[in-house]
């Protein structure tokens, strides 16, 4: 990457929702690069052992503070007591299907949640910070490949939720020079990393892909829905831009660099820019894991479109970050990351 860390002062990042999916992995490169992260989370859709995992992983003890960041006092007093130089935040509610059932809960966690978090930051001075955006914001978008400067529309409080916190870090940025914010837009985070002992472990049935076809190749699920056989795509099925989390989490690492430099607000997509149909992703996952994955084609998802993948030369050339795994790596990682942790991380199935 092309932004060193300079000094040992600049080191403590605050990164919440960092024993979730994504944010674990990030913890992972991030004391790889020589960072400390400090992880809050309420534990609402994870577990610490991610976090003990980590630490298998890194050889790194991992500072754990169980948070949830509607509780301002709570945070206050962390901030009082740590030095923190920059956010990641994750920390957020991410199911658009139960955003639609319950959107109040998901406009008062991920709103409120991110407001507390950048009032305490406003007050001890903390004015840097990297948010968890999503392509969701694109909303069925005019043209592919998605360029950061095409319109928002998102369809689902979700995607809502992405799109209002962005125009609240850039109004806040725009209100004072010394904040900087990056929007990090992912495109399809899946895979695991490469060891097998982190991963995705949705809690109940999952939503998405990946993790569906896997439990299903072990067995956990009977047959694939595949969800619209009739779009306009080469097999007639949903073509979706995967990136393999490990790139994603190295591109929390360039965006911290980047924030070095000052740079204000900015938005970068993170994607491969390359898409893959569901069926494509049916057959990766067969020959990565020896195990057959029954489907049945079904009707459409409502919401769902067709085609979705990013352009991502932005990041490139501003964060000099692209992707490099490919999509056999995603595959053969969900499939260790599934092999070896059938029920997840619920450790009293198997003890390691
Ligand atoms: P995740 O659910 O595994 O991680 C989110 C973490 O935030 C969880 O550990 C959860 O316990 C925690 N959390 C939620 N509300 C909290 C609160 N009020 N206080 C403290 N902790 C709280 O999800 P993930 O896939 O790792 O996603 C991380 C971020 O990236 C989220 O903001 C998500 O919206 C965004 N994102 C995810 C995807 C995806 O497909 N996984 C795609 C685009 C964007
Ligand atoms: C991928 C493809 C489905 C499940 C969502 C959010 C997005 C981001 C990532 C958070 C589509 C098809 C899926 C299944 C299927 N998350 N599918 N059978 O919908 O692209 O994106 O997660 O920010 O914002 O909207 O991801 O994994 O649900 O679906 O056929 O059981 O797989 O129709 O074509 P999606 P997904």
């Amino acid at each position: 990457y092309k932004y060193k860390m300079t000094n040992d002062n600049n080191k403590n990042i605050l990164v919440t929702g960092g024993a979730g999916y994504i944010g674990s992995h990030t913890v992972v490169e991030m004391i790889q690069a020589g960072y400390t992260p400090i992880v809050i989370d309420n534990l609402s859709n994870s577990s610490v052992e991610s976090l003990r995992r980590v630490q298998l992983i890194t050889g790194h003890e991992v500072e754990f503070h169980e948070i949830d960041l509607m509780d301002e006092q709570a945070l206050t007093n962390l901030f009082q007591t740590r030095t923190i130089n920059m956010v990641v935040h994750f920390a957020g509610l991410k199911s658009v299907s139960e955003s639609v059932s319950k959107p109040l809960k998901y406009y008062d966690n991920n709103i409120t949640g991110t407001l507390i978090l950048l009032k305490v930051m406003e007050r001890f001075n903390v004015k840097n910070i990297v948010f968890s955006s999503s392509a969701n914001v694109y909303g069925a978008a005019q043209k592919v490949p998605i360029t950061e400067d095409l319109p928002h529309g998102a369809t689902n409080p979700y995607g809502k939720t992405k799109m209002f916190i962005e125009a609240i870090l850039q109004d806040t940025c725009a209100s004072d020079p010394e904040w900087n914010c990056i929007l990090l837009r992912y495109f399809n985070p899946v895979g695991a990393h490469p060891s097998g002992l982190i991963g995705e472990d949705p809690r109940d049935i999952p939503n998405n892909l990946v993790p569906y076809i896997t439990q299903t190749a072990i067995g956990r699920r009977k047959v694939l829905s595949v969800f619209g056989g009739d779009y306009e795509t080469e097999d007639g099925t949903g073509v979706r831009d995967y990136i393999h989390v490990v790139d994603l989490a190295k591109g929390h690492i360039a965006a911290l660099g980047h924030l070095y430099t000052k740079p204000g607000c900015d938005a970068f997509n993170l994607g491969t820019g390359r898409g893959y149909s569901v069926l494509e992703m049916v057959e990766a996952i067969r020959r990565a894991s020896g195990r057959e994955v029954p489907y049945q084609i079904v009707d459409r998802r409502p919401g769902d479109v067709g085609v979705s993948y990013a352009d991502p030369s932005k990041a490139l050339e501003v964060l000099g970050w692209k992707a490099n795994y490919n999509q056999l790596d995603m595959c053969e990682h969900a499939w260790k990351w599934q092999s070896q942790n059938p029920n997840g991380y619920d450790i009293t199935a198997v003890e390691r």
